[in-house]
């Protein structure tokens, strides 16, 4: 087999190191790899948002399966593009796509097929978001309807936050295009939990589900960021909450999305809130979440391969099922110092041999670089450390291990991702 992986990123890197397990023996190619993943594949001198460019290059060598990480390049019709020259690619059309890149087309469809979330209005105009946000009062969550790259969402505990938000959307053109219109919410209170699922449009294979710490500091505080850290399996997830997502969320999403003729096949990511009130989707995603497909991937013992080439080859996974690892995984995500907002880059990064090829430690490249040959910062989000344990507290002391001990000026990370959890299993042990 000859695979291209198409991003650069943590979760990119956790992909290329999962089907190299599962394929030995492939080829492996990425566009423009980062160091992490350097070893490991090929290096493809295209941007993941080259759609056209990737396509001819991947018919030209023979390519027999393309992975796509990030949203962007399927919300730009990757998936159409590979498809139209008949070669089998790992993710949705552009149309499906848009479960991720409109929140105004998700909110829809989640109301057509009666799939629970926040109440909701959409808005293109300041007046109309100004009138309704006056009317209905805080808490709010205002959210730009566009790719944002998880920066996009506003919970606004106050009239005015929200009002602000809102204006700064729609008369500030805050976020571009992506925040031309805007989602206003009913704001939820609960523990949110990210599941992904495997589908060939009509069938769900879920995996286990991971839980994503999305604010910069401590205790959840700060702005929301892409991802923190992020932790598998959630002590929290009751046995057959899984079996009830599959059934009323995912299924009814694929069934809604088959009859408007945009079936999804790929990887659809539910990021769940757990309310009182019981389960409400927040939003869909079109791809692998990051930072938890590098907890969630490594679990993984059985094949992704597999179900990958099946889905792309538009094949039914129907008899589709996956082995998880009894143990758990954390990551703990290394940011640049002033992350989400601006930060320096080019800053010496240093691993510690003793963290390298390790069975109990992964480290996940992001924003990195070679200069010169020394491995530099070149993003927000630097590294993912991920322990892995029996338990989900060996987890964590590794993953924390590994987050102190690899060095750069303006490290920042989270001490606390999957504290709570760990209340959770004593709470559950008492
Ligand atoms: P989203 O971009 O829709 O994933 O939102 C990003 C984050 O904002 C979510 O992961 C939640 O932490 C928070 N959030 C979004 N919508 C709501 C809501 N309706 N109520 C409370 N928190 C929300
Ligand atoms: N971790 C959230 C996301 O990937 O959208």
């Amino acid at each position: 087999m000859r695979i291209l992986i198409v991003g650069n990123g943590g979760r990119e890197h956790a992909l290329l190191w999962k089907l190299r397990r599962d394929a030995p023996t492939a080829m492996f190619y990425a566009t423009r790899p980062n160091p992490g993943m350097e070893p490991l594949a090929e290096a493809v001198d295209l941007a993941p948002t080259d759609v056209e460019g990737l396509a001819t290059w991947a018919d030209g060598n023979d390519i027999t399966l393309t992975v796509v990480g990030p949203e962007v390049p399927l919300a730009r019709g990757i998936g159409d593009a590979f498809r139209r020259r008949g070669l089998p690619l790992f993710g949705p059309s552009s149309s499906a796509s848009r479960i991720e890149s409109s929140k105004a087309f998700a909110k829809d469809l989640m109301r057509r097929v009666e799939v629970p979330t926040a109440e909701y209005r959409t808005f293109t105009r300041w007046p109309e978001a100004e009138a309704f946000i006056s009317e209905k009062g805080g808490p709010l969550v205002v959210k730009a309807s566009g790719l944002a790259a998880g920066k996009g969402a506003f919970v606004c505990p106050s009239t005015e936050e929200a009002l602000e938000a809102a204006r700064e959307m729609l008369t500030e053109a805050a976020f571009g295009e992506a925040g031309s219109e805007i989602v206003v919410e009913e704001f939820m209170e609960g523990e949110e939990l990210s599941v992904f699922a495997i589908t060939d449009g009509r069938h769900a294979v879920l995996l286990l589900p991971s839980q994503d710490y999305k604010r910069i500091g401590e205790g959840d505080t700060g702005p929301n960021t892409g991802g923190m850290g992020a932790y598998a399996p959630v002590p929290l997830v009751r046995p057959g909450l899984m079996d009830e997502v599959r059934d009323t969320v995912f299924l009814p999403i694929l069934d809604g999305m088959e009859s408007a003729a945009t079936p999804f096949r790929g990887l659809l990511y539910a990021g769940l809130m757990l309310t009182p009130e019981g389960t409400r989707v927040v939003e869909f995603n079109c791809r692998f979440g990051d930072p938890e497909a590098q907890v969630v991937i490594p679990m993984m013992e059985s094949s992704l391969l597999g179900l990958m080439v099946t889905v792309a080859r538009g094949g039914s996974i129907a008899d589709g099922e996956c082995r998880w690892s009894e143990g758990a995984a954390l990551n703990t995500v290394l940011a640049s110092e002033g992350y989400p907002g601006e930060y320096e880059t080019g800053r010496r990064l240093s691993i510690p041999a003793e963290l390298e090829h390790r069975d109990d430690l992964l480290l996940f490249h992001a924003g990195t670089q070679r200069d010169d040959g020394r491995l530099v910062t070149a993003g927000g989000r630097v590294l993912s450390v991920v322990g892995l344990g029996d338990t989900l507290e060996e987890a964590r002391t590794r993953s924390l291990e590994g987050a102190r001990a690899v060095e750069f000026e303006g490290k920042v990370f989270r001490e606390d991702i999957g504290r709570r959890a760990l209340r959770t299993l004593e709470n559950l042990e008492a």
